[in-house]
């Protein structure tokens, strides 16, 4: 199938909450606000605050909405998506519903995210599996390192599709590919890449698929998401909340209890899951990423990060080559004797990027323009 990823997206700076002065480059942490997803966040409190215009149905409607273009961002339908918290909730899930016995192995890679690598921990300690940490050799990269400790012992696969620290890719269809063929589970942490870089799980068909929403998917703190193959939909949920009962619609006959749960991954739902509050918001986010077209984000980011990359070069700067990484964040790598320098310069000049381990993680979005990227290379020429 070709997709259509032009034209490439011009800066969108004018729907972004990020005032002139401010050159934001942390994407990778915690994303501005869209001025959608703020006024969606306004109308919600407001109509929150007015709970008599809030009707039963309301309950169900916006959350099934956010479940259904959720699904569309990840090539599914609503029926695999969960409505979770934060990605600990998401793989405290996975965890529970896979079965692991003594010996085998749960594959992670190195310096991972901790919300994903504390749980895998627990989940080896009850289980007697044991945590297999993937490191790179020299020259290699993550997704050769990754198959090379593909065997028969592992029974987890946990990866995300670049890494957190430096935006260092993992090919997810190779290492889909023989974590299928060894009949080994796949957990794929996708927040960060999900909404700037494509995923489908109809090609890649993992197990589960986890994401924070307030970093690539544009949205408030808060609201996470879980999608998760059909085989797993009927297992076992952390919590037993009303809503996810059987006809919970029905506000009057709360108290005829229940032992089936609403249809596909709905189980899987944390309590309170409707956050008044918090869902417009994910709503308005989504939507303008469907229709900005994930594709075309990439692209649009492919170029900005090329050109931050070749800059770095011209300042002596390494980065991970384009092969490498995705197309959404890179790591530059800094001298350990000029991050202090570096990071106060940064502060100076109003510009907000992240230094994670030893590199200055950069993470723009569409509405970095070009006067932004001048003003981080200011800084960065000034300090290195
Ligand atoms: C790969 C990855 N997973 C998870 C998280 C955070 O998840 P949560 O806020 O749900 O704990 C981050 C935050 O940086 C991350 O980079």
């Amino acid at each position: 199938m070709s997709v259509d990823v032009s034209p490439i997206l011009s800066p969108q700076r004018h729907l972004f909450d990020v005032p002139e002065e401010i050159a934001y480059f942390n994407t990778a942490n915690l994303a501005p606000h869209l001025h959608a997803v703020r006024a969606a966040g306004n109308a919600a409190l407001d109509r929150r605050g007015r709970p008599w215009t809030i009707t039963a149905q309301d309950w169900f409607t916006d959350v099934e909405q956010l479940r259904a273009l959720f699904g569309q961002l990840v090539g599914a339908d609503a029926e695999g998506v969960a409505l979770i918290p934060a990605t600990s909730y998401g793989f405290a899930v996975a965890a529970n519903n896979i079965a692991l016995t003594e010996g085998e192995r749960i594959l992670v890679v190195a310096e991972e995210y901790p919300s994903g690598v504390y749980t895998w921990r627990k989940a080896a300690r009850r289980t007697g599996a044991e945590i297999h940490t993937v490191t790179r050799a020299s020259g290699q990269t993550w997704t050769q390192a990754i198959l090379a400790a593909l065997d028969e012992r592992v029974a987890v696969v946990s990866v995300p599709n670049v890494h957190w620290t430096d935006g260092a890719l993992i090919d997810l269809p190779a290492i889909a590919a023989r974590t299928h063929e060894l009949g080994a589970r796949l957990v794929i942490d996708a927040s960060q890449s999900l909404g700037a870089l494509p995923l489908d799980v109809r090609a890649l068909r993992p197990d589960f698929v986890i994401s924070v929403g307030y970093k690539w998917l544009l949205g408030p703190f808060g609201r996470g998401y879980l999608w998760m193959a059909e085989e797993h939909r009927h297992g076992d949920p952390l919590e037993e909340n009303w809503i996810v009962r059987a006809d919970s619609e029905d506000f009057a006959r709360l108290v005829d209890y229940r032992d089936e749960y609403q249809p596909g991954a709905r189980r899987f739902d944390m309590g309170q899951r409707t956050t008044f509050e918090l869902t417009p918001m994910a709503l308005a986010a989504l939507r303008q990423l469907v229709d900005w077209q994930v594709p075309r984000i990439a692209a649009a980011l492919d170029a900005v990060t090329g050109q931050i990359a070749e800059r770095a070069a011209g300042l002596g700067l390494t980065t991970v080559p384009p092969e490498q990484r995705g197309p959404h964040m890179l790591g530059i790598r800094l001298p350990e004797q000029t991050r202090a320098r570096v990071e106060a310069a940064l502060a100076k000049a109003n510009c907000f990027a992240a230094v994670r381990g030893g590199s200055l993680r950069v993470s723009p979005h569409l509405h970095t323009t070009a006067a932004d990227v001048d003003r981080l290379f200011a800084a960065l020429a000034a300090a290195v």
